[in-house]
């Protein structure tokens, strides 16, 4: 018989982002999941964009949600190799990268982030790709542990206009066999 966390494991579903889906409330779920990063001094841009911003950040790419009871809790967005940021493991063509990766407050630890992540991964996969990446600041040690034990390692680091800190650029290969 299931017990409570099961189920609840088991009802999160990751799906795309919807036209009907609101951009307002995903806003909100990226704020008060970096708030976390803001109260360490990390300015991340998500920790104070507005929607008009979600909204570009999105379309750059292919925007996937958690969502558990009809409410989104979880978001990441994946985006094909590009060139243009100066960045050159990002500009490489087998290699894609996310953004936007947060799991609401009150459902962290669960698992949550680290099925976004692999549901990125399969996603780049089918698309030929050889490698995902991610970046984050090299100050947020956490972070970094994290991506590392889920076998993302540093590759490069980039320095955003638009943030108060260096990025360490992490990746991992998502080629089986
Ligand atoms: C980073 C972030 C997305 C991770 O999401 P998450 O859902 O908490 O991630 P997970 O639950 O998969 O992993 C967190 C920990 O919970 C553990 N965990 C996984 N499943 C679990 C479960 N069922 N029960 C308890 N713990 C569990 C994981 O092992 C992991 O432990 P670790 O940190 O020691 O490796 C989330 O913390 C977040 O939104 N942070 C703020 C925004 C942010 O930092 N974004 C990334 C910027 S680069």
């Amino acid at each position: 018989m299931d017990d409570e966390s099961t189920r609840s494991k088991s009802a999160v579903v990751i799906r795309l982002l919807r036209e009907e889906d609101s951009l307002e409330a995903l806003t909100g779920l990226l704020h008060r999941a970096y708030k976390a990063l803001a109260d360490i001094g990390l300015r991340f841009l998500a920790t104070w964009q507005d929607v008009e911003i979600t909204r570009q950040r999105i379309a750059e790419g292919t925007c996937f949600v958690a969502v558990i009871d009809d409410a989104i809790i979880g978001t990441i967005t994946f985006k094909m190799p590009h060139a243009g940021h100066g960045v050159p493991w990002l500009a490489r063509p087998d290699v894609g990268n996310i953004s936007q990766l947060a799991v609401e407050p009150a459902f962290q630890n669960q698992g949550i982030g680290g099925r976004l992540m692999r549901h990125a991964e399969e996603y780049a996969q089918g698309r030929g790709l050889a490698e995902l990446a991610s970046d984050t600041s090299e100050q947020a040690r956490h972070l970094i542990a994290w991506y590392e034990r889920l076998g993302y390692r540093g590759v490069d680091f980039v320095q955003w206009e638009i943030v108060n800190y260096r990025s360490v650029v992490m990746s991992k290969s998502v080629t089986t066999g």
